[in-house]
C-alpha cells in the first residue's frame, strides 16, 4: 500500500537515489542470501566464507565452482517489473542514481545505464596479477585459462568479504546519497556495510527514506515510509 503523502513526495522530487539488494532480483528467480530466517550455504559452507578473500587465496577452484554455479542459475533469469520500473526513473527526475549491491547485471539488462555496482559483476573476471578484465558471460564453467597477458590466475570480478569496494564506486554513491531528496532502500537486509550506511548518510543529509521490502530490516525504524510489498509490485505501482 503506497500512501498518498509518499506519492506526492515522489511526484515532486528532483533528486532521487535508489539502493537495491538481492531482494529486487528474487522475483526473477535469483536466490537471496538471507531472509525467512535462513542464510545461503554452499557445500556446508556459509556463503560469506566461500565468498571471501581468504578462499581466493587458499582455494580459488572452489570459489570458481560456487560462482559458476551462481552464473548457471542466472542463465535462465530475466529482469522483472521492478528492474524495468527503475530503468524508467532517469526520465522522471532531474538527478537519478541507481546503486546496487547485486552482481547479477539485471538492472543493465532491463535498460538501466550508469548503474553504480558496489559489489562488482558476476559476468566479469579479472587477473589476480595484472588486473586485466575479462568478459565471461555465457562461459560456464568459466574457462580455467590463465590471463592472456601475464599467465596470472583469473578470479571473479566481485567484491568478496574482506575486500575493498571498487575504486570510486562508494564515493559516487555517497555523493548521490548526500545530495538526494528521496532515497529508496529496495530488497536489502541492510546488514552489509558500507552499502547499508548509504541510507544513513542520506537520512542525515535530510532525505526522505523509503524502504521497499516484504520483511522488516534493521533499517525499518529509521525509514520515513515503508512499503511492505514485493519490489515487483511496489515499484511499478509507484511509477504509475
Ligand atoms: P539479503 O539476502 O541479505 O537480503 C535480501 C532482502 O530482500 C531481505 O531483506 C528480504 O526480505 C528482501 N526481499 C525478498 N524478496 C523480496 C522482494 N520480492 N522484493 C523486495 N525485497 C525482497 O541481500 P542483500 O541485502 O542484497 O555481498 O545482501 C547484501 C550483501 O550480502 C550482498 O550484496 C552480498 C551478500 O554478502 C557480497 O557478496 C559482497
Amino acid at each position: 500500500m503506497i500512501s498518498e503523502k509518499l506519492r506526492e513526495i515522489f511526484e515532486r522530487a528532483q533528486r532521487v537515489c535508489v539502493l537495491t539488494g538481492a531482494g529486487i532480483s528474487a522475483e526473477s528467480g535469483v536466490p537471496t542470501f538471507r531472509g525467512g530466517g535462513q542464510s545461503a550455504v554452499w557445500k556446508g559452507m556459509p556463503f560469506d566464507e566461500i565468498s571471501s578473500a581468504r578462499m581466493v587465496r587458499e582455494n580459488l577452484p572452489e570459489v570458481w565452482e560456487w560462482f559458476d554455479y551462481r552464473r548457471g542459475v542466472l542463465k535462465d533469469c530475466a529482469p522483472n517489473p521492478a528492474h524495468y520500473a527503475l530503468a524508467g526513473w532517469p526520465d522522471r527526475f532531474a538527478e537519478f542514481t541507481l546503486v546496487t549491491q547485486n552482481i547479477d547485471g539485471l538492472h543493465a539488462a532491463a535498460g538501466s545505464r550508469a548503474v553504480v555496482e558496489l559489489h562488482g559483476n558476476i559476468h566479469r573476471a579479472y587477473c589476480n596479477v595484472c588486473g586485466k578484465r575479462f568478459d565471461i558471460r555465457g562461459k560456464i564453467p568459466h574457462s580455467p585459462d590463465d590471463c592472456d597477458e601475464c599467465a596470472g590466475k583469473l578470479r571473479p570480478d566481485v567484491v568478496l568479504f574482506g575486500e575493498m569496494l571498487p575504486a570510486g564506486a562508494f564515493e559516487r554513491a555517497g555523493r548521490s546519497a548526500r545530495s538526494c531528496e528521496l532515497f529508496f532502500v529496495v530488497g536489502t537486509s541492510a546488514l552489509v556495510y558500507p552499502a547499508a550506511g548509504l541510507a544513513e548518510i542520506a537520512k542525515r543529509s535530510g532525505a526522505v527514506l523509503v524502504e521497499v521490502n516484504p520483511e522488516a530490516t534493521p533499517m525499518t525504524d529509521f525509514c520515513d515510509f515503508t512499503i511492505r510489498e514485493k519490489a515487483g509490485l511496489a515499484l511499478p505501482a509507484l511509477t504509475i
